[in-house]
């Protein structure tokens, strides 16, 4: 079984999906260390030192070798992944277990103004540009996202919540 969670940066993909991961006894994979490992740089430093659109093009390069090399296992996307090329197409050729983790503008700005750092789209910003910034580009990517199977709520929920509602509506 293959569990796919996407949604926006600081929707809980990599907490939630590490915690699903375990309830289930499987194995979890976070695309961006993944992209890491292989590319052996921290993402802010491959988009300083080759910028986006090579970033992008690795990114759908890696999706696609690490579906074809790996068995069951829960994998939280980035934030950008499905939102290029055909990569959701190809995700949702692989599962038909992709979960968007769908949180409001207001909650996605209160959490990622705590954690601006290390996300090279985002770190730039003022507290008061985060938040207009935010709602335009969720608004675009919701194209994408709302193509997943799932949509579950995260707004003031926990972890542990949430990974069991996708345990009792996926599995
Ligand atoms: C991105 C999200 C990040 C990371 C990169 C780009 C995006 O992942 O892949 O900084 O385009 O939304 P998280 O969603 O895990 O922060």
């Amino acid at each position: 079984m293959v569990i796919v969670l996407i949604g926006y940066m600081g929707s809980g993909k990599s907490a939630v999906g590490r915690n699903l991961a375990e309830k289930l006894s499987l194995k979890f994979v976070d695309m961006d260390d993944f992209i890491e490992e292989k590319e052996q740089k921290s993402i802010p430093e491959i988009f300083r030192d080759k910028g986006e659109i090579y970033f992008r093009k690795a990114e759908s390069h890696h999706l696609e070798a690490l579906f074809a090399g790996s068995g069951d296992m829960v994998v939280a996307l980035g934030g950008g992944t499905p939102c290029y090329g055909s990569n959701m197409e190809y995700i949702q050729g692989t599962t038909d277990k992709v979960v968007y983790l769908r949180a409001s503008v207001e909650e996605l700005t209160a959490r990622l103004e705590k954690e601006k750092e290390h996300r090279p789209l985002i770190e730039h910003l003022s507290d008061s540009e985060l938040e207009e910034f935010i709602r335009k580009h969720l608004f675009e990517r919701n194209f994408f996202y709302l193509k997943a199977n799932y949509s579950v709520k995260v707004d003031g929920r926990p972890v542990e919540t949430i990974s069991d509602e996708i345990i009792s509506r996926v599995v």
